[in-house]
């Protein structure tokens, strides 16, 4: 363990990850358990896998720059599992909307710049690479896995149209699907804001 030297500018980033990053493991597992879609369970518990081992590293990386992760109370948390774990929700409400992504490519793009600027120390540098590596092709194969999702919920309110000539059983995604979920909208919308946070607070 190395000694308890002064506190690298970083370490908030990494802590937000870390919680970030444990909170998406939970609800995308619980995700993947209340669907009856296969397909997209399959890839929501290979993010979820990742997710949990991204969480699990940044708290040992932190540990081994001789601090210690810092929990954050968490008040939305109990209602959005009780969402993702609910199977009565359906797959398209918890996908939500189209989300405008350019936070989170900022983020990699700022993180990427940092990392050939060597702001990181080697081993957080070597963390962060992979890190980000993996983020974007669990983004990558997220948003694929939706896609399917809303092209067979289409597809299916097509047969209902025709079948029976009306369907009021439409499943558009309500006004407050805003919740968070993956690694790619709740994870990174959170660490957004803790990152705001961090900002302030450091000026
Ligand atoms: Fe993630």
């Amino acid at each position: 363990m190395e000694t308890h030297a002064e506190k690298p500018e970083y370490l908030g980033l990494l802590n937000a990850i870390s919680l970030a990053e444990s909170d998406a493991d939970v609800y995308l597992e619980a995700w993947a358990n209340a669907t009856t879609d296969e397909d997209l369970a399959c890839v929501l518990r290979l993010v979820a896998a990742r997710e949990k081992s991204h969480g699990e590293v940044f708290c040992r990386r932190i540990a081994e720059m001789g601090f210690e992760l810092r929990p954050k109370a968490d008040p939305g948390a109990a209602a959005r599992l009780a969402k993702y774990a609910n199977p009565k929700v359906s797959d398209l409400e918890k996908i939500g909307p189209e989300r405008d992504d350019s936070g989170t490519r900022k983020f990699f793009a700022d993180t990427d710049r940092k990392i050939a600027e060597g702001y990181f120390d080697p081993m957080t540098c070597n963390l962060m690479q992979w890190y980000i590596a993996e983020e974007k092709d669990s983004g990558r194969r997220l948003r694929a896995a939706y896609d399917c999702v809303r092209e067979k919920s289409h597809d299916g309110k097509k047969a209902r149209l025709n079948g029976n000539g009306a369907s009021h059983t439409a499943e558009a995604p309500t006004a407050d699907a805003e919740a968070i979920m993956a690694c790619m909208t709740a994870g990174f919308s959170r660490l957004e804001k803790s990152l705001e946070k961090l900002a302030k607070a450091m000026k």
